[in-house]
């Protein structure tokens, strides 16, 4: 039988439910989906550990019956190769998107011919919503309920009171 398992790779600082919705979506097309989570991301300093990325993607996806979590290192071809994908998943909100996603897509397919990248469109109530934005607007007192998981509200809050505590400390 021929069964598509894919990766879905990224930061995931944090999970939001843009990303959730995405998911949903692939899980539906796809046999099996690996929520990928880049472990040395070149971007700033992210604010949840990879350990807490993985906690908080693992409790969101858990009803899921094709859904599994796990971190990579180095180049996301030899990783995928390494699980037995045949695809990629990544998501595309707006036009902006599509340059860096094209380029990483034709980077990928140079490294893997093999290797397909799938792109699909979040549900349009989530086309504005980042991780980025998410804790810019967390961080400025702004509610953010409705756009990502409530572990992650939690999570959003204990890191922002354990910052307070360190900000204390003489
Ligand atoms: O959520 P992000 O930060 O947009 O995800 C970017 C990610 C993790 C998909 C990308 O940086 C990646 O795949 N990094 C692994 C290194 C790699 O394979 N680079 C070559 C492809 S451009």
């Amino acid at each position: 039988m021929h069964t598509v398992k894919a990766i879905y790779p990224g930061t995931f600082d944090p999970l939001t439910n843009g990303h959730l919705d995405l998911i949903a979506r692939a899980a539906k097309i796809v046999d099996q989906l690996v929520v990928a989570i880049l472990r040395n991301s070149e971007k700033a300093t992210p604010l949840f550990t990879v350990a807490e990325r993985e906690a908080m993607i693992a409790e969101a996806t858990s009803h899921f019956g094709n859904v599994s979590v796990a971190t990579f290192d180095g180049l996301l071809v030899d990783f995928a190769r390494q699980q037995g994908a045949k695809a990629v998943l990544r998501g595309i909100r707006a036009i902006s998107d599509y340059e860096y996603e094209l380029q990483m897509a034709m980077m990928n397919r140079k490294l893997d011919p093999e290797l397909e990248t799938l792109f699909m469109m979040p549900g349009e109530k989530y086309t504005y919503v980042s991780s980025r934005l998410i804790k810019g607007v967390f961080e400025l007192g702004g509610d953010v309920t409705a756009l990502v998981p409530p572990s992650v509200v939690d999570r959003l809050k204990r890191k922002t009171a354990a910052k307070l505590v360190g900000q204390h400390q003489p």
